[in-house]
């Protein structure tokens, strides 16, 4: 049996929607992490400090378990008519905790985001001024660009040169999927990365070589065996440029299991026992909270939990789980981390 206790973790980047879905998937998210950083991609997307402040009160009162310590924090959808004002009070009331900009047509409810970068330059300035971070949807849309490069080569056509041009303005790359996103985020002092238990725990032959797997299809996709081991180096290197974000991102099955599917894997639920299972297999449990509750608090500028939790990895393996969620109007969501789930048992310390 091993044990390993972490101050509460936070959740940097998730995807909680709204009403049925919301409702059926939030606890998942509130039991164990502290903060969230929500997602702005609803539809239509989150992109004035009214409606982050109005989806926050959906998602805080959609919370049907006992979680006093679940703080989401909202992002804003980043748009070149974003009204300076409400980053400026979102931020000072620390209801906005980022603004997220997703190359359009890039991904799930994206097709409102931008081309460029270089077009958002007078928010970025007030981004900048204010401190506030820029959360990136690294992909290319570039139909020339094979997917599986496309994160590499947004970060060098579009976030490298922001970067270069713009050292005050604070960056992180969303779910890193390769390499080029540790090298990147290594190589500027002011940005940062998130990473997705997916991303650490799969590859692309998890997807393919043995039938096809929809639940694993997500944006950016997941890539090689060995761009998989430079983001679980990177993850279990203790280096604070790196955290936890799940990207847990719940479709109904009819979404994910169609002819045209939804990127999008469903994690909340065993987001912790995926990561941690990635950390004991490489021995670096000891590593664990820094990635889960540390390097991302001191990121976004909050004090590390003083909740424990508490997460033992049983020699035994529990009965295998229900892999299958229903909202309240009867759509089904598949749960990514089953086995993992029955391998770890997580308490919050008394
Ligand atoms: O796989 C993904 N799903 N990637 C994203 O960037 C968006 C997300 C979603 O909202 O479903
Ligand atoms: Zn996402």
């Amino acid at each position: 049996m091993t044990v390993v206790e972490i101050p509460m973790p936070d959740d940097w980047h998730v995807h909680l929607r709204d009403d049925e879905m919301l409702a059926a998937v939030v606890d998942y998210s509130a039991r164990w992490f502290r903060q969230a950083l929500v997602m702005p991609n609803l539809v239509p997307p989150v992109t004035t400090l009214e409606q982050a402040r109005s989806y926050r009160d959906r998602i805080l009162s959609s919370v049907s378990i006992e979680a006093p310590w679940f703080d989401p924090r909202m992002t804003l959808y980043l748009r070149p008519d974003l009204v300076a004002d409400d980053l400026r009070h979102g931020w000072v009331e620390r209801v906005i905790g980022g603004a997220k900009f997703y190359p359009a047509g890039a991904t799930t409810n994206s097709d409102l985001g931008g081309t460029s970068l270089a077009d958002f330059m007078p928010v970025l300035e007030v981004m900048a001024e204010l401190g506030m971070p820029l959360l990136v949807h690294a992909e290319s849309t570039d139909p020339d660009i094979d997917i599986f490069d496309r994160e590499a080569v947004f970060l060098e056509r579009e976030v490298a040169p922001l970067l270069a041009r713009m050292p005050e303005l604070s960056v992180t790359v969303e779910h890193i999927s390769t390499s080029a996103g540790i090298d990147l985020v290594r190589a500027y002092p002011q940005a940062f990365g998130s990473i997705t238990p997916h991303h650490l725990s799969c590859d692309r032959s998890d997807i393919l070589a043995n039938g096809m797997r929809p639940e694993l299809y997500c944006k950016p996709v997941i890539n090689s065996a060995e761009h998989r081991r430079a983001l679980v180096e990177a993850a279990t290197s203790g280096d604070d440029k790196f955290f936890l974000g799940t990207d847990s991102a719940p479709h109904p099955l009819s979404a994910k299991e169609a002819r045209v599917a939804k990127a999008g894997i469903f994690n909340a639920p065993f987001a912790l026992e995926v990561t941690a299972e990635v950390f004991f297999q490489n021995g670096s449990l000891d590593q664990l909270a820094a990635f889960t509750s540390t390097n991302g608090a001191a990121r976004y500028g909050h004090p590390v939990s003083e909740r424990r939790l508490v997460l033992t990895r049983h020699g035994d393996a529990n009965p295998p789980r229900d892999d299958l969620l229903t909202t309240a109007t009867g759509d089904q969501v598949r749960l990514f981390g089953v086995n993992e789930a029955a391998l770890w048992a997580i308490d919050q310390v008394a």
